[in-house]
């Protein structure tokens, strides 16, 4: 421990190198895989897209996956401090820790409308909860959702979105529901906390993956999915493709919002970090791909459109699951996935702030876990009502690049393709370029020609790519 942050209460940790990986790829897969890979998949043409996002994760993610993960496990504090202690071993101007706080407001920005979309979520699994009791009612455990074939017409099914999204009071109350249950679990601590509920949380998640998966593949059209997804179409390859990919695979690593920054400040382990961002980085694409097979065979078996956008998963999944075999359970299943993945994420968005607000103000961790969630909490209001009482709202509007987009799609839009890329970009510099290599080699414990590699990667290849992406992304005038 660093005698220069000297702290009064036990320092927190994770209890072993597992619990700290369950964490983090807990952190890592949630509505990114589940909601918004296949979502940007559908939209984007399917392989191609794919294929780019491979790249990205592989070639730029995984080693920014290390980068940050060292940078908290050199610091052992919040982000912000973590980078400062860094740069200060490193000689360096210790502003770089700017970067972090970039970073640390992205997480309370992206937990704001997070916690949204987990509510609806939330409603959703009460939906199909209902369902399964109906069908169970019927005498019919193993039938479909919504009285089954013949119940509930197409149009009924599809307008709970709809009415869920009228209704301001409803989506606040899930709101609050999933935000108290973050909320919750941030203010146990790293230990009883963060590291209890990944540890129960993500077994649970990868049995129900894995079971509707196989359920999908028996039960639904596995070949056109495959060929959907594993085809690449490069005439479908634009430059809002190639940004759309990188913004995702930034958002799906965790990438940028300090987030792994601050998991790694809890590991109290000596050994190297490589092994453990390789199985992060696997862990994490290994699921949104398996999650696109699990869903698009229920897709395109019920003859929905694979481009449907972000109502995807909410509005054309239910149709599915009232013709198919076992649709009330799997589909109350299906939420319940969702929910604990987007749970273990929200914990990990909101323990950035809470750190930030335990190590730069020191504040308790009650309290500062309190306040950001408030403060987040709030700020998703705004995104709610954008559905309803403020539609037609478009707070960037007048910016070509968010021109017509709505509350949450504007914040969402903003950090996805703004602060994480900035974030990361400048973490990249200041890693490659700043930091002292010899420290860096030994708390990587990568062997040379891993380091050099591992080096060239994240000095020249993220700041020069993802400077590109960002700058076509924000001017796309310019190609
Ligand atoms: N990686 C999460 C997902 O794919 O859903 C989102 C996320 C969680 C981003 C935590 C950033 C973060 F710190």
């Amino acid at each position: 421990a660093s005698a220069a942050q000297g702290s009064a209460t036990a320092k927190e940790g994770w209890s072993s190198r597992t619990a700290f990986i369950l964490a983090a790829v807990g952190a890592a897969v949630g509505l990114g895989n589940i909601w918004r890979f296949p979502t940007l998949a559908g939209e984007s043409g399917g392989g191609a897209f794919v294929l780019v996002y491979i790249a990205f994760v592989f070639l730029l993610g995984l080693p920014l996956v290390l980068a940050e993960i060292t940078t908290g496990k050199i610091g052992q504090t919040d982000a912000v401090g973590s980078m400062r202690e860094v740069a200060r071993r490193s000689g360096a101007s210790t502003a770089w820790s700017a970067t972090a706080t970039v970073g640390t407001v992205a997480a309370f920005l992206i937990l704001s409308f997070y916690s949204v979309v987990a509510g609806w979520v939330l409603y959703y699994a009460g939906v199909h909860a209902i369902e399964l009791v109906n069908a169970i009612g019927r005498g019919d455990p193993l039938g479909g959702a919504f009285g089954g074939p013949g119940g509930e017409s197409v149009d009924e099914i599809q307008s709970r979105m709809g009415n869920l999204f009228g209704n301001w009071q409803l989506l606040l109350a899930m709101h609050v529901g999933f935000m108290g249950v973050t909320w919750f679990v941030v203010s146990r601590g790293v230990h009883s906390g963060i590291e209890k509920a990944a540890t129960i949380l993500m077994p649970i998640f990868f049995v129900l993956l894995v079971g509707i998966t196989i359920y999908g593949a028996f039960t639904g059209n596995f070949s056109e999915a495959t060929a959907f997804l594993f085809t690449a179409d490069f005439s479908k390859l634009t430059p809002e493709v190639i940004n759309a990919a990188l913004g995702q695979a930034l958002f799906s690593l965790s990438l940028g919002v300090a987030g792994l920054i601050t998991y790694g400040s809890y590991i109290k382990s000596k050994g190297g970090l490589g092994g453990t961002s390789l199985t992060i980085a696997f862990a994490d694409t290994g699921v949104a791909l398996i999650a696109g097979l699990m869903i698009f065979p229920i897709v395109f078996a019920a003859g929905l459109d694979p481009a449907g956008g972000p109502t995807l998963v909410f509005q054309a999944l239910p149709v599915a699951f009232q013709s198919m075999p076992g649709g009330a359970l799997i589909g109350f299943l299906f939420f319940c996935l969702i929910f604990v993945a987007a749970l273990t994420s929200s914990v990990s968005l909101l323990e950035v702030p809470t750190a930030w607000g335990k190590g730069e103000m020191k504040w308790s961790r009650a309290f500062s876990a309190t306040m950001f969630a408030l403060g987040a909490g709030s700020l998703g209001v705004l995104s709610l009502l954008g559905y309803n009482e403020l539609s037609g709202v478009s707070p960037l509007g007048f910016w070509s690049i968010f021109e017509g987009l709505d509350i949450l799609d504007t914040i969402d839009g903003f950090t996805g393709k703004i602060m994480l890329p900035l974030g990361v970009m400048l973490l990249a510099i200041f890693i490659g370029w700043k930091a002292d290599q010899k420290m860096l080699q030994a708390e990587t414990g990568l062997s040379d020609g891993m380091f050099k590699l591992w080096r060239f990667l994240v000095a020249w290849l993220c700041p020069i790519a993802v400077g590109l992406v960002l700058l076509f992304g924000l001017f796309p005038g310019l190609i």
